[in-house]
């Protein structure tokens, strides 16, 4: 068999895969037992005869695809994982292929410019300019996923605020200020840059975890009395919970005035920049010192791919090193080594998938899919609190609502979700917000129409009378 006839074989399956999910056919995830999915696969077999060519690799991808959550289902609301794109999938193929480790330039040429050119993208829509005969002009870096990328800006942020810490340790009794809806990767940053947990200091928010910028003010001004030195003050856009957003421009404000470092956790939100009609969610976003950007959520791109973006790049080089600045200049490159910007050392080509996912769009069309969805959350918010049975925890403002059945407050939301996901109909995800627990849906899907939300709706209330 040729690459080209194992390559036709699994977008036979592939396609069949969409096809399926699209057409809502059949259920649109099984959790078997791992011990019954490694029979059904047949891995001893393959580990052991090799083989997996020709219709072995049919029989193959046809037993992993009916062993995956399938994305391309409407029907599938839960995680905030990108729908993603052919040609972004056809991106990871070549990336498979070609394998080129780019991190440093000669080692994979077309990946670092594309790197490049993906990241100016990204900097022009946060609003920052490229030019960089400017000194201190913004840049960044891609990594694999936005918990290593937020752990990365804390990296510049440290620098910044203890530019011995590197080589030496902290120096300096360093808190990091943090609204507690927080992604918890944050937190797991912190305690990986051996500042202790217990150095995340909450910030006052309002009723719905929004920070309240004037009591972050009192709150910088309390820390400091205290001998601490603020290192970084973290906003979110939005909240991986409810998917609100933090007020930018006032915060932006604080910090600029209190001279602390502005980190906006952008994994999911920063999305909203695309759009006219959406950019007030983050008003201020480029008042940022640092931000992240998830291409896997909202860019449709596969997983994974996110960007730690810097107002000036100069952060970014000392964070690993402190004296990168120098050693890892542009050189005699033709391109540039992102090495000295990661935590990785081999880094697959993160920018390739992002970029053709971008490609096969056009910005308009990447624009047009998040205003879509955020529309569709919109609609599915009014229909869901027009019913006589249910409450939503606050009004969404981008793609993720969160629900549960009024009738009979005993019912435990984490309890139906489980017998949702026994029937396997409908995958939604389960959230603590507001003190309470909530059914969460992240409507990621383009095809998602209120059919499959009222759908949703009658099966938590078929699930909840059988629980009765
Ligand atoms: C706000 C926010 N930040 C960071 C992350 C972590 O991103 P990743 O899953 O790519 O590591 C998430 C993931 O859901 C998120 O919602």
């Amino acid at each position: 068999m040729t690459l080209k006839d194992d390559a036709r074989t699994v977008a036979q399956a592939l396609e069949d895969y969409d096809r399926k999910g699209l057409a809502r056919e059949g259920i649109a995830l099984r959790q078997p037992p791992s011990s019954q999915l490694i029979q059904s696969m047949d891995l001893q077999r393959f580990a052991t005869e090799g083989g997996l060519t020709g219709d072995a690799l049919r029989t193959f991808v046809e037993a992993y695809l009916d062993g995956t959550i399938k994305l391309r289902d409407p029907r599938v609301m839960g995680h905030q994982t990108a729908h993603t794109n052919d040609a972004a999938a056809l991106g990871c193929f070549i990336d498979g292929y070609a394998s080129n480790p780019m991190a440093i330039n000669e080692m994979g040429p077309a990946a670092n410019a594309i790197e490049q050119f993906y990241l100016d993208w990204m900097l022009q829509k946060i609003g920052w300019s490229v030019d960089r005969s400017q000194t201190g002009h913004p840049g960044g870096v891609l990594t694999h996923g936005g918990s290593l990328a937020n752990l990365t800006a804390l990296c510049a942020a440290r620098s910044a605020a203890d530019p011995d810490a590197w080589m030496s340790g902290p120096s300096r009794d360093l808190v990091v200020l943090a609204p507690p809806a927080s992604h918890y990767s944050l937190a797991r940053a912190v305690g990986i840059l051996g500042l202790g947990e217990n150095a995340i200091v909450d910030i006052p928010v309002d009723e719905c975890g929004r920070i309240i910028p004037s009591e972050l003010a009192v709150q910088i001004e309390t820390q400091r009395a205290a001998g601490k030195v603020i290192m970084a003050v973290i906003a979110n856009a939005c909240q991986t919970a409810a998917g609100l957003f933090d007020p930018l421009r006032d915060i932006a404000d604080v910090c600029r005035k209190a001279g602390t470092w502005f980190h906006v956790d952008g994994a999911h939100g920063a999305a909203a920049s695309l759009s006219p009609d959406l950019a007030h969610l983050v008003d201020g976003i480029d008042l940022a010192d640092s931000l992240i950007w998830d291409s896997h959520k909202m860019l449709r791109t596969p997983c994974l791919c996110a960007a730690v973006l810097v107002r000036d790049h100069r952060h970014l080089d000392a964070a690993f090193n402190q004296e990168a600045s120098y050693i890892f200049h542009e050189k005699e490159n033709p391109g540039f080594d992102f090495l000295g910007r990661t935590v990785e050392c081999t880094k697959s080509a993160l920018a390739l998938k992002a970029f053709m996912a971008l490609a096969y769009e056009g910005e308009a069309g990447l624009c047009g899919y998040v205003e879509a969805l955020v529309a569709r959350t919109l609609e599915a918010a009014r229909l869901v609190a027009n019913q006589p049975d249910f409450e939503i925890a606050v009004q969404p403002e981008f793609n993720i609502l969160c629900l549960r059945l009024t009738k009979g407050q005993q019912t435990c939301s984490l309890e139906l979700r489980k017998r949702l996901l026994a029937r396997g109909r409908y995958y939604t995800t389960y959230v603590e917000f507001l003190g309470q627990s909530w059914i969460r849906l992240t409507l990621m899907q383009a095809e998602t129409n209120m059919d499959d939300i009222r759908g949703l709706l009658d099966e938590i209330r078929l699930v909840a009378r059988q629980e009765a």
